[in-house]
């Protein structure tokens, strides 16, 4: 009798210590991850469109007149799209960061800029601090956009942007923007000059991440997410101000976010378009996007507008957008360049050669669709002339 109470109080003993084991392991991670790592607050304050633009809160970068292989430019920007970095020290992101390195290195841009999906893990927090830290020690010059997946794993935009704007990354020239009254949070500009001449504006958007808006047309969900109202409203706020202070009527720029906007697909499906790169990824599935870009129907969602259309208004001169990760075409569709960065991640999907068998692949817009998997990971060169608005892009590997 004794012996058995003995034991039924062990069994209760283990019970309980299973419990308090669970319970701290719980308890552990709701702290982190809904205290710490999920911590939404506003960083960069409110914004009105009667707000008075002040040209000294906008970063700027100077440009600097050269040539190279007969290109003539005077500031050089390195798109890095979809990195996917999961530790930052895994064997596939150091891959990624030799790419990056040897890109600076033999290429030395005046501007790096990270067009989203720059990380896709759950320690995203960690992969963070060692890009800031890669970029520092190359003392480079750095600009980032969020993507659809950067928070998606665990850790807010609140707490990737907390890592960013540290004081011991002066070459890291993100800002969240007015995250209090505008959506999204890397809506921002750097202004370009020469001498003491403003002569070109960059502009920086959050794409955002996922919408459940139902297609007017079809009646289906949609996935990818869009460029609001507000946000357009900001930028074309930001274009108007920049070029005051330049003193000019307007002001020429170029833009950069992750999620491509639906023109990307006219470009493409419009057969007498200016037109250079691989057509390839027209797709959907699991491992390959086609021209995942957002279809914001602006006419039917109060939040929405013609994203292309008041960046058309504006001087928009260029797009540069990644997301899609094998596409690189790009060309010239109503008056805007618009160009694919291509995904320069060895952690990103695929590591599988071949793999047709991980994803229905069914064309959308190709009687012939290219199983892409193997991609080549690439970065992009952007060589602009402030002087004449041109513009040319050359793919880099390693
Ligand atoms: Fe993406």
């Amino acid at each position: 009798m004794a012996k058995r109470k003995k034991k039924k109080f062990r069994f209760l003993k283990a019970l309980l210590a299973i419990v308090v084991f669970l319970g701290v392991i719980y308890g552990g991670y709701y702290v982190w991850f809904k205290l710490y790592a999920q911590k939404d607050s506003v960083l960069g304050g409110n914004w009105s469109k009667t707000d008075a633009f002040d040209i000294n809160a906008v970063k700027g970068l100077g440009v600097n007149s050269r040539t190279e292989d007969d290109l003539v430019y005077d500031f050089k920007i390195l798109q890095v799209a979809d990195t996917h970095f999961i530790l930052g020290n895994s064997l596939s992101d150091k891959k990624t960061y030799d790419l990056i390195g040897k890109a600076i290195d033999e290429g030395k841009p005046d501007l790096v800029v990270f067009t989203g999906d720059t990380f896709a893990s759950p320690f995203t927090g960690y992969a963070a601090r060692a890009l800031c830290d890669f970029m520092e020690e190359k003392q480079q010059y750095w600009a980032y956009v969020f993507g659809n997946h950067d928070s998606e794993y665990g850790i807010s935009k609140t707490r990737i942007a907390e890592i960013m704007l540290q004081d011991k990354y002066p070459h890291c020239l993100f800002q969240t923007g007015p995250d209090g009254s505008v959506y999204g949070k890397s809506n921002y500009f750097i202004k370009l000059t020469k001498g003491g001449d403003i002569v070109y504006a960059l502009s920086f958007f959050d794409s955002n991440m996922y919408t459940m808006n139902l297609n007017p047309d079809t009646n289906e969900e949609e996935k990818y997410a869009y460029i609001r109202a507000d946000q357009a409203d900001y930028y074309e706020w930001g274009m108007k101000g920049i070029a005051e202070a330049a003193g000019k009527g307007s002001i020429n720029n170029a833009a950069f976010f992750h999620i491509p906007l639906p023109e990307y697909l006219d470009l493409y499906k419009n057969p007498g378009a200016d037109f250079t790169g691989e057509r390839n990824e027209l797709s959907e599935g699991i491992w390959t996007e086609g021209v995942s870009s957002a279809r914001p129907f602006y006419k039917d969602f109060d939040d929405a507008c013609d994203v292309f259309a008041v960046l058309k208004a504006n001087n928009c001169k260029a797009i540069f957008v990644g997301h899609d990760h094998v596409n690189n075409f790009r060309g010239t569709y109503d008056g805007i360049y618009l160009a694919y960065g291509r995904g320069a991640g060895f952690s990103a999907y695929p590591y599988i050669k071949g793999s047709s068998g991980l994803g229905k692949l069914v064309s959308k817009i190709s009687a012939d669709p290219v199983y892409s998997y193997d991609y080549e990971r690439a970065v992009n060169f952007i060589y602009l002339n402030t002087t004449t608005g041109g513009i040319s892009v050359k793919e880099f590997t390693l």
